[in-house]
């Protein structure tokens, strides 16, 4: 028998526009939030150690589902054990014209150009703080703050993107339990020029620095999210840099331009365009990219790894493969809100 969200699917997101779908569907769960955290609660914790921190369980929902900060407890209650916002960059910023998202169905797959629209550092801070100041020191999910490039700012100005990123660690730093630094997003023209290493080196040096100043009773672990189209070379490349400036992990991978071994009619993938492309087709280059991290920083580095999953086996090989956190986002698309717990409940009965 097919899920009633199978159901719900086939018959009403599919059909709506897809950022439309995701408004509707964000709504909802917002407005279901004290029943969702009721809910929540039903969920055993299964606690994960890294990055210092204590997760509630080994999965979190990866960064661009809610950029703005707006929902963090809500989709925690759906069991999520940490969920990371953003991307947020230091200057709000309307992001792409619209349509911007687009779905594949033959291949549960998305592609999109949002290109970080958000509501910049400043007010995504506030909302943080007001949550914080809210929930007291409440028990809750693990926030992962996700930063990057506003788009006016030109890529080969080091100086003006470091000063952008100090920005957002400012506002944003006291709040993070963790810290990201996204150069792996297709849809920020230059953005993925930051992966070198020449560049990301002094960038995650001055975040690094810059978090440390902010804030002085902890110590903010910071993140690089990489994109799955380095080369393998680079990917190793950026494990040496991370290690060498100690950094706490890295996130394998961000969405892919490659638009190779699709299902979807060719006419089709061409008429939607640019776009960075997640779900199943990343399944196998995301773990790809893990097992090298993996075979290069042993367990120097939390790694978090993200791209297509999607069933439990998916992230059982993922684990297997040295990934000490999982993220996800597609498949929550096109499996629904049972799918974290399906997941969390999963991967923990044969561990
Ligand atoms: C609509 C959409 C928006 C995204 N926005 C961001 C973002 O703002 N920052 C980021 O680091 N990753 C972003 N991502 C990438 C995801 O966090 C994730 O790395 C990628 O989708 C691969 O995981 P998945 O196959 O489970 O979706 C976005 C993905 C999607 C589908």
């Amino acid at each position: 028998m097919r899920k009633p969200y199978d159901v719900l699917f086939d018959g009403v997101f599919s059909k709506i526009d897809p950022e439309k779908a995701h408004e509707q569907a964000f709504a909802a769960i917002r407005a279901g939030r004290f029943a969702t955290a009721a809910w929540g609660r039903t969920l055993k914790p299964r606690p994960v150690s890294a990055l210092g921190l204590e997760f509630p369980n080994v999965l979190g929902l990866a960064a661009g589902f809610d950029k703005n900060a707006v929902g963090i407890d809500a989709l925690a209650g759906l069991g999520f054990g940490h969920i990371e916002i953003g991307t947020v960059t230091g200057e709000a910023q309307p992001g792409n014209p619209k349509p911007r998202l687009f779905r594949l169905l033959d291949d549960r797959a998305v592609v999109n150009r949002m290109g970080f629209n958000n509501d910049g550092a400043e007010v995504v801070g506030r909302r943080l703080a007001a949550r914080a100041a809210a929930r007291k020191g409440k028990s809750g999910p693990v926030v992962g703050v996700n930063i990057g490039k506003t788009k006016v700012v030109p890529d080969d100005d080091i100086a003006a993107v470091i000063k952008d990123h100090e920005k957002s660690v400012d506002h944003l730093a006291p709040y993070a339990d963790y810290l990201v630094v996204n150069v792996s997003s297709p849809n920020t023209p230059g953005l993925r020029n930051l992966q070198a290493v020449e560049k990301l080196s002094p960038l995650l040096e001055a975040v690094r620095r810059r978090a440390d100043e902010v804030v002085t009773d902890r110590r903010v672990p910071l993140v690089v999210k990489i994109a799955p189209d380095l080369a393998d070379d680079d990917v190793l490349a950026v494990a040496d840099m991370a290690k060498a400036i100690g950094l706490d992990g890295i996130t394998a991978t961000n969405t892919t331009i490659s638009r190779e071994g699709l299902r979807s009619p060719s006419a089709r993938v061409a008429e939607i365009g640019a776009g960075g492309l997640s779900g199943r087709p990343l399944t196998e280059r995301s773990l790809e990219v893990l097992r090298l991290l993996k075979g290069r920083v042993g367990d120097d580095l939390t790694l978090i790894g993200v791209g297509g999953i999607t069933t439990v086996a998916d992230a059982k090989a993922r684990l297997d493969a040295g990934a000490d956190l999982l993220q996800g986002y597609t498949a929550f698309i096109y499996e629904g809100p049972l799918w974290p717990r399906a997941i969390v409940r999963g991967v923990s009965r044969t561990r």
